[in-house]
């Protein structure tokens, strides 16, 4: 996996007062926390303060990370709450993450790739927003899972806020080609049109996929974790041999889309917690400057699944 320490590029965030004059928070100890946050609807099954927690622990950062339920209709005044009560960062989750976009006032050009943030940086006076998704995914590949994209085919199942958020990203890695494929058809086409100036992408009906072989097929879908993938749904034989399938859901036991993998001969199956991480990981650079190593977070999450 990946690791590192202080990058001289990264920022270190900055201490900053509110008009009550209240400081970043105290610890029983007298430490000064500087607060941050996951905010989404539902946001209970989070695993984000596991992973932020554990960066903070092992690059010594006195951070304060805790989930925030934001009703659905009141994200942005959950925001601004927080805001104004010192907080410095966030994660947004589902379903905030285009109300994060037009909220921030500065945003980074994946970002406005993506059209959505899953990350929120306080910048003294404003929100700058991120989307760390596709780099989460792209270090995952090639990092952890020693995948080359360059040159290679892939395929990405799907045309929603997920495919939008990985497809610039997949395309700055230079593959031959990648193909969008969605149910609906029109969509893939908007998608695909939208990221035509990053490189090799195009939209291709699901039907006329018979035939062609990918060497990554991401799934993008929202397919549900109970369900399994309907018969039919996309054709045979899309991988070549040493093809990976990959889902960006993650799940204790093997997922629907994996499952159907399998059984159509991908020889490399992985789901999606080292993406969940490695995105993590990119929030955390954003906010303190400082990378994380995020083997030993990826061990701690598989092993407590399996309990
Ligand atoms: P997300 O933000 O998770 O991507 P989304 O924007 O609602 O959610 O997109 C969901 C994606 O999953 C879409 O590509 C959707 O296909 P359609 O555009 O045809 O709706 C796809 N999807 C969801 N359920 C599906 C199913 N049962 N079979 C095939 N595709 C499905």
């Amino acid at each position: 996996m990946t690791g590192g320490k202080a990058s001289p590029a990264g920022r270190q965030p900055s201490h900053r007062t509110t008009d009550a004059g209240a400081a970043s928070q105290q610890s029983s100890r007298g430490q000064t926390f500087d607060r941050y946050a996951v905010i989404g609807n539902p946001v209970a099954h989070s695993k984000s303060p596991l992973i932020q927690d554990a960066f903070a622990r092992a690059t010594g950062q006195h951070m304060r990370y805790e989930r925030l339920l934001a009703p659905v209709d009141g994200f942005v005044e959950t925001v601004r709450k927080f805001a104004e009560a010192d907080g410095l960062g966030l994660n947004v989750t589902i379903p905030f993450k285009v109300q994060a976009f037009a909220l921030a006032r500065e945003r980074s050009q994946r970002a406005q790739a993506a059209g959505a943030c899953n990350t929120l940086a306080w910048r003294g006076e404003h929100w700058f927003g991120d989307n760390t998704d596709g780099a989460g995914l792209v270090r995952d590949l090639t990092c952890n899972l020693g995948e080359t994209i360059a040159g290679r085919t892939l395929l990405v199942l799907g045309a929603g806020g997920a495919a939008r958020g990985i497809a610039g990203a997949l395309l700055a890695e230079r593959p031959l080609r990648l193909v969008i494929a969605n149910r609906t058809h029109a969509k893939a086409i908007d998608l695909s049109a939208q990221f035509e100036r990053g490189g090799p992408i195009s939209a291709e009906p699901l039907a006329s996929l018979s035939g062609q072989q990918f060497d990554i097929v991401v799934n993008a879908t929202s397919l549900g974790l109970g369900t399994s993938v309907p018969a039919g749904l996309w054709p045979h034989r899309l991988f070549t041999p040493q093809a990976l399938a990959y889902d960006l859901i993650y799940a204790d036991q093997t997922t629907p889309f994996l499952h159907w993998a399998r059984n159509e001969g991908a020889a490399r199956t992985a789901d999606g917690l080292g993406m969940l991480i490695e995105q993590a990981a990119e929030s955390f650079y954003l906010w303190r400057g400082v990378r994380p190593d995020t083997d030993p977070v990826f061990r701690l999450l598989r092993a407590a699944g399996r309990d």
